[in-house]
């Protein structure tokens, strides 16, 4: 239809009315976009730069930059030389119950006293549930996670050491498939951490756990663990509470090149663990030194004098010579060269995942058995972890922040 004339016109003045108007509105609209544009870009300038590179999509999608790798030994894993245990706390049966509640300064806290890799002692069989699919708490799990985080942000390489699985040793095959489980959901849960994030399988497999199930059991564990995290670094330890011996003549090790087989060093145990309240009675007798002999001789109590072990241990320590006396270096030397042996026959990295002797010890014995242990470790090319469990072993106080100066000392010269 033909409008007349005058239509015509007031139509074009219409149209070009609503055309400036629209202009005018995309004028404003655009001088807007742009201000509050460079209102952002001045207020967060660094972001501004980021999205205006092609990275800042990819730092928008991942998390924020990784703190600097921690030192990497061959093979890009983290060296795990020198670490320290942050016992007494994942480990409880609820962070807290055993006094311990890991705190954010307690990871540069640790680094900056010169060690490379904290070991986190887990209970994961404490947070999941009892029956398939074992799924462990999601709560238990972020608290795990901020370990993690914490200690890459402070350029340390982590353990994640599950821990005290009790009923496993009382009732290993009952407990296997739940054992298995609990390694699925760890590993996939981790399987992007950076390499500087290690798994320990299982802290010292004991009891009915023997070395015949454990050699089994780890290997179906390592098998989940490797379906999703290929290269990542594994410790493994053999039964009797990760002894030196197992490891040398108990565990079986798969072919795996990422391995590291790790063994725990509380000999002599009477010294070492002397009136701890959770050992049994042959270990009370406290006034032992390091090295032996003692000044005055010291006599067993009585529940650890009726055992012949024990007995012959104490009249040994007390009239042996240093050199042969069985609170002495020997007793430290027979352990290390176990592991060395282990370890030439093997070509495999040995780390001893926990040494610690218990403050109802003097310290200068403390003192003496530390350095030794720690610069013999290192001697054979071990790497190692004080267990430091917050508690009567403890070298520093998380709670004051404050070493105990010749423990830190002895750990570090
Ligand atoms: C245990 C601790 C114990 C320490 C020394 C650790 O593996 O979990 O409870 O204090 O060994 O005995």
């Amino acid at each position: 239809m033909r409008l007349p004339p005058r239509l015509v016109l007031c139509g074009r003045v219409a149209r070009a009315a609503r055309e400036i108007r629209d202009s005018a509105e995309r004028r404003r609209y655009l001088v807007h976009m742009l201000t509050s544009v460079l209102r952002t870009v001045s207020a967060l300038g660094v972001v501004a730069a980021l999205l205006a590179t092609p990275t800042a999509c990819e730092w928008m999608q991942n998390p924020p930059p990784a703190p600097p790798a921690p030192p990497q030994g061959p093979l890009g894993k983290p060296r795990l030389l020198r670490g320290m245990n942050l016992g007494n706390a994942l480990e409880a049966p609820n962070e807290g119950d055993w006094g311990v509640v890991l705190d954010d300064a307690d990871f540069p806290r640790v680094r900056e006293a010169g060690f490379d890799h904290v070991r986190l002692p887990v209970s994961f069989s404490a947070h999941a549930s009892l029956s398939p699919p074992y799924t462990i708490d999601e709560s238990f799990f972020a608290r795990v996670d901020w370990a993690i985080a914490h200690a890459l942000a402070s350029d340390l390489a982590i353990i994640v050491d599950l821990h005290n699985y009790d009923e496993l040793m009382k009732h290993p095959e009952a407990n296997a498939a739940r054992f298995v489980a609990l390694w699925t959901q760890v590993a996939r849960r981790y399987r992007h951490m950076p390499e500087a994030v290690c798994f320990e399988l299982l802290n010292e497999p004991h009891g009915d756990l023997t070395a015949e199930r454990w050699n089994t059991l780890l290997a179906s564990a390592l098998h989940v663990v490797r379906a999703n995290n290929p290269t990542r670094t594994v410790i493994v330890e053999g039964v009797d509470w990760a002894s030196a011996k197992n490891l040398r003549d108990t565990l079986r090790i798969p072919d795996d090149p990422a391995l590291v087989a790790s063994f725990h060093m509380y000999q002599p145990i009477l010294f070492t663990h002397q009136g701890a309240p959770w050992m049994n009675p042959e270990f009370q007798t406290t006034g032992i030194g390091f090295p032996g002999p003692p000044a005055a001789p010291v006599a067993p109590v009585p529940a650890a004098a009726s055992m012949s072990w024990v007995r012959e241990w104490f009249d040994r320590y007390n009239r042996e010579p240093t050199a042969t006396n069985p609170s002495g270096p020997s007793a430290v030397v027979e352990q290390l060269e176990m592991a060395k042996s282990f370890a030439d026959a093997r070509h495999m990295p040995v780390y001893m995942g926990e040494f610690a002797a218990i403050d109802n010890a003097d310290l200068g014995s403390r003192v003496k058995w530390t350095r030794m242990t720690r610069q013999e470790a290192e001697r054979r090319g071990f790497g190692w972890a004080y267990w430091d469990d917050g508690g009567s072993f403890k070298a520093y106080d998380r709670k004051g922040g404050d070493w105990v100066p010749e423990l830190l000392a002895a750990l570090r010269h």
